[in-house]
């Protein structure tokens, strides 16, 4: 870890203050502690101070020691040991944190870093010329699924590629940042597969067991009883004649199954079923939008629907739970192959949490569901 000093003296403010709503909050957090260990509220008091002014001033740190009755020194010691304290003053508008540990770097956590060089400021921890981007490397964010990764103030933005990322900070830099969802950038809710779930799901109708070759009484004879135990499974057979090794093969393709896909016939050396082809907007069976509303529901709460599938469904101009409770079977089977689902509008069932939610909110989800949604 490099060493972390206070900023120069130039910079140093002559004095802090909390805000007026700030000393009322601090004041309620020594609080919290018992008499004797206020101390214990240090961490969350420079924390406030950061949001407050940007970083962590020299007057900052003097003033909270004297809140807590705590020596500068020690005050000083947790600024500069927890690295998320900024000891310098940082953008205005965004401080870039990338990570740089392994799974980061593995996924291109490097590109990101020299887009920041270039867009921001060549130096870390150095503003750009109107002060209201800076950036720094950062050891592991807690996020390495979706890695690579940038932290901005507390949210995290995930699966980022350069452009991706130019875009990001493009926002912030326009005081927009809040237009910016955190999280995934990808279609992927939260940490889970791209695309959706590829396991524990719903058991799927097994394909028809292909119809056990019948063997001849030599062949059946010429098996010895301890292979035949091998052999054996609990697939139908037509024949209680051992199967042979070949319709053991047959039978063992047949019930294979990797990540969702189906192999066909034929076992390992037989191609992946292509992934189903997303329908068409223009389908008939594409349920109607309508325009936002002034109050649209919370869709996250239906079982399935995340902050990313909510935006792609707002995209598709849904917006209330009355609607997806009034969806047809073939409407759900339209979202669910756009959303690439494979069947979990049908297995959540989407229709019914909505009519509730529709109908009755929270409240009439728990009454159906026995719990509260999501
Ligand atoms: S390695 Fe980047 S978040 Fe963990």
């Amino acid at each position: 870890m490099s060493v972390r000093r206070l900023a120069e003296e130039n910079v140093q403010p002559a004095a802090f203050a909390f805000s007026k709503e700030n000393a009322v909050w601090a004041k309620a957090t020594i609080k919290k502690y018992p008499k004797g260990r206020e101390q214990s509220a240090v961490i969350p008091l420079l924390m406030r101070a950061q949001e407050q002014d940007g970083w962590v001033t020299k007057a900052a740190i003097e003033s909270i020691a004297d809140m807590l009755t705590m020596p500068y020194i020690r005050v000083l010691e947790v600024a500069t040991f927890y690295t998320q304290f900024q000891l310098k003053p940082v953008g205005t508008r965004a401080h870039v944190q990338v990570c740089g540990t392994t799974p980061c770097m593995l996924r291109g956590s490097e590109d990101l870093i020299n887009l920041c060089k270039k867009r921001i400021h060549p130096n870390p921890l150095t503003p750009n010329e109107a002060g209201t981007l800076s950036w720094e490397e950062v050891e592991c964010q807690g996020t390495c699924v979706n890695a690579p990764m940038v932290m901005i103030f507390k949210d995290t933005y995930e699966d980022l590629t350069v452009p991706q990322l130019e875009y990001i900070i493009d926002r912030f830099d326009a005081g927009k940042g809040a237009d910016v969802k955190p999280g995934p950038q990808i279609d992927r809710i939260f940490s889970a597969p791209v695309g959706g779930p590829t396991t524990l799901l719903a058991p799927e109708k097994k394909p028809a067991a292909p119809r056990a070759k019948k063997v001849s009484d030599a062949a059946a004879v010429s098996v010895p009883p301890s292979n035949a135990a091998r052999v054996k499974t609990d697939a139908p057979e037509t024949d209680p004649a051992l199967k042979t090794p070949a319709t053991a093969k047959s039978q063992s393709a047949a019930n294979d199954k990797v990540s969702g896909e189906t192999r066909a016939e034929g076992g390992a050396d037989a191609k992946p079923v292509a992934a189903a082809a997303k329908p068409s907007l223009e389908d008939k069976n594409r349920p109607a939008g309508i325009a936002k509303p002034d109050a649209p529901d919370d869709l996250k709460l239906i079982s399935g629907v995340g902050p990313k599938i909510e935006g792609t469904l707002h995209e598709l101009g849904i917006f209330t739970f009355a609607q997806v409770a009034g969806w047809k079977k073939a409407e759900r089977e339209w979202v669910d192959g756009y959303l690439n689902f494979k069947g979990r509008i049908e297995r959540d069932d989407w229709g019914k949490q909505a009519k509730a939610l529709a109908k009755g909110g929270e409240a009439e989800y728990i009454k159906v569901f026995g719990k509260k949604p999501r």
